[in-house]
């Protein structure tokens, strides 16, 4: 009712306010459609959902908290971690507050053992049949024949998650083979 009224007084204000109300609202749902995707790509960190991320878990399953995390390791550390499908994957701290922003697989593409690092070398060195791959885990030297996998690794709320890398691999060119 006083809306009614209230619109026959300034017609021309309740007008614009109803266009500011539409645009605004047009605007947010185009915001809100376009974050959909980034916001659906963060949400499942600890779900462990088929195609999303999941929360990394340290040895003895437990989140990896990325504060803590930075806290116990030096700069050039690579860590091994629980990654998707609590398969071992490598996390990199790149500085003292950042931990890089994809992963590694440390399953050696030959014949699967775990590839340890040696920073001393600045490689993943195989102790099983002496495949080598470089800091980025790109394979340098056989029998293995693929470099290591890529994951996506990110913070969200102080958690490290991870997630499929599924675009090219930035060290090969390639698709990725995982
Ligand atoms: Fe790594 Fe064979 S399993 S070199």
């Amino acid at each position: 009712m006083s809306q009614a009224s209230g619109a026959s007084d300034v017609p021309s204000m309740g007008r614009r306010q109803f266009m500011n109300l539409l645009t605004f609202g047009t605007a947010g749902g185009v915001v809100a459609g376009a974050l959909y995707p980034a916001v659906r790509y963060f949400i499942p960190p600890s779900s462990g959902g088929s195609g999303g991320g999941v929360t990394a878990k340290d040895a003895v399953g437990n989140d990896v908290v990325a504060s803590a995390f930075l806290a116990e390791h030096n700069v050039g550390d690579r860590t091994l971690v629980q990654g998707l499908k609590g398969d071992p994957t490598y996390l990199v701290v790149d500085g003292p507050e950042e931990i890089r922003g994809y992963g590694m697989s440390a399953v050696c593409t030959h014949l699967g053992c775990v590839v340890p690092w040696n920073a001393s070398e600045n490689k993943f060195m195989c102790p099983c049949h002496g495949s080598q791959y470089d800091e980025t885990g790109k394979v340098v030297r056989g029998p293995a024949p693929l470099s290591l996998a890529l994951a996506h690794v990110d913070v969200e709320d102080d958690k490290v998650s991870v997630s499929p890398w599924t675009e090219t691999d930035f060290r090969t060119g390639d698709k990725p083979w995982w």
